[in-house]
């Protein structure tokens, strides 16, 4: 390795790394307080709070150093309103049902406590292309009680999200004929059922009776993200 790339990989490293503290100190400590949730850590977790704890669907993703729960994100095992917050990042788009993931995420946390949202933004990520989920698509959704056997966006995940991005699975994703084993990208936690921009979330989170907080156009060191964070109220 040259010189060159190991500086290039060196400021990359650094610029990360105050990226993320700017993000705490800026936006998840002020929102983020108290005992919480973040679903969907994977290895690189936001909230750093020994507060928080993180919930996972899959053991490949862990960091040993923490304690981790093993839960899907919309079957939380943990008593309503017990925590101030959930923070997710890069999660929701993975879960096919999300007014009821979200409605999870609600039933757990305190009234007035908060939803903090990291997601990829449609235009600036693999998924560029793909059609906007409208709220209709979710309550439909939710009616029909779709789980991970959900096909309706297979086509398009396969069409527009796998070619422009290298996921590093893609091999194992074929069957023996060479077409898409969907069933193991979405057993895999890797297929991204749905794709919003900052209105289309904002639009879903109103409808659950959230109030919005926040929202960033752009994470700052993320320039594929956006952020909303929004208020549970309850009645
Ligand atoms: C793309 S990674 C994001 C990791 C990290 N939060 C980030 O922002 O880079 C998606 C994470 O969500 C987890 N995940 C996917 N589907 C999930 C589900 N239904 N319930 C809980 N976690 C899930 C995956 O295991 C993985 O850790
Ligand atoms: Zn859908």
């Amino acid at each position: 390795m040259g010189i060159l790339s190991k500086l290039i990989g060196a400021v990359k490293v650094c610029s990360n790394v105050f990226s993320r503290y700017l993000i705490n100190r800026y936006l998840i400590n002020r929102y983020c307080r108290g005992k919480g949730l973040e679903i969907g850590p994977g290895t690189v977790p936001y909230s750093r709070s020994l507060e928080t704890v993180y919930v996972d669907k899959f053991l490949t993703h862990r960091v040993s150093a923490r304690k981790y729960v093993t839960a899907d994100a919309s079957s939380l095992p943990f008593k309503d309103n017990s925590f101030g917050f959930v923070i997710s990042s890069h999660c929701l788009e993975h879960c096919p049902n999300t007014l009821k993931v979200l409605e999870e995420w609600k039933r757990v946390i305190l009234p007035n406590g908060v939803i903090f949202l990291i997601l990829p933004h449609g235009e600036r990520t693999f998924d560029r292309g793909r059609q906007l989920t409208t709220l209709e698509h979710h309550i439909e959704d939710q009616t029909k009680g779709v789980d991970e056997s959900d096909s309706t966006h297979w086509e398009e995940f396969a069409e527009y999200s796998i070619p422009q991005y290298d996921h590093g699975w893609t091999n194992q994703a074929r069957n023996e004929d060479g077409s898409w084993n969907f069933e193991w990208i979405a057993a895999s936690g890797n297929l991204h059922y749905h794709v919003w921009t900052q209105n289309g979330i904002i639009g879903v989170l109103k409808h659950l009776g959230c109030r919005i907080l926040v929202c960033l156009e752009e994470l700052i060191g993320r320039t594929d993200s956006f952020v909303v964070v929004a208020c549970i109220e309850k009645d």
